[in-house]
């Protein structure tokens, strides 16, 4: 296993849907044990493919962070089935090092997927768990979560990029 190297905004990739993943073999078992390994390490609860600059659409998440196995997911080909209810809470990303902003999602969300066979299931979560689905699947559609913001917020939290970006504190 391997760590590897999480882009950050403004990368074009992460502006980028990616491609859906048609080939279920070894190198896709590789790349997501290795993003598993660069997820735990950051620390964060998901991350897709798009973030590490492999422009396909699959995610890994864990919202437990490493405690419960039944937590450890990777979605496939993700798509939002449906959602219900809204939350509001504070949000990260691994490619906007050091940012956390409320960011308003739904309560609940289903997903269908497929898994490392390329067989189909659905994932039925709630708040954590349907807040990372949502955003990770958002990833694989080339959306940031800084496109979810208020337009206020989002102008807040470019200042702040581009402060951190003259100083060298940001890559
Ligand atoms: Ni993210």
């Amino acid at each position: 296993m391997a760590l590897l190297d999480i882009v950050t905004w403004p990368a074009p990739v992460l502006d980028t849907p990616g491609d859906p993943v048609t080939e279920f073999d070894e190198r896709l078992k590789q790349l997501v044990n290795n993003m598993f390994e660069t997820m735990y390490a950051a620390p964060g609860v998901g991350l897709a493919a798009v973030q590490v600059g492999v422009a396909k659409r699959l995610f890994v998440m864990d919202c437990s962070g490493g405690k419960d196995p039944e937590q450890r997911l990777v979605l496939i080909n993700p798509e939002v089935l449906a959602i219900e209810g809204n939350q509001n809470g504070e949000e990260g990303c691994l490619s906007f090092p050091g940012i956390f902003t409320p960011v308003e999602r739904s309560l609940r969300a289903v997903v269908r997927a497929q898994d490392l066979n390329g067989n189909e299931f659905e994932v039925d979560g709630m708040e954590l768990t349907a807040r990372c689905m949502l955003h990770e699947t958002d990833h694989c559609d080339g959306i940031v979560f800084l496109d979810k913001m208020s337009s206020i917020k989002r102008e807040l939290v470019k200042r702040k990029i581009r402060k951190l970006q003259k100083t060298g504190k940001w890559n």
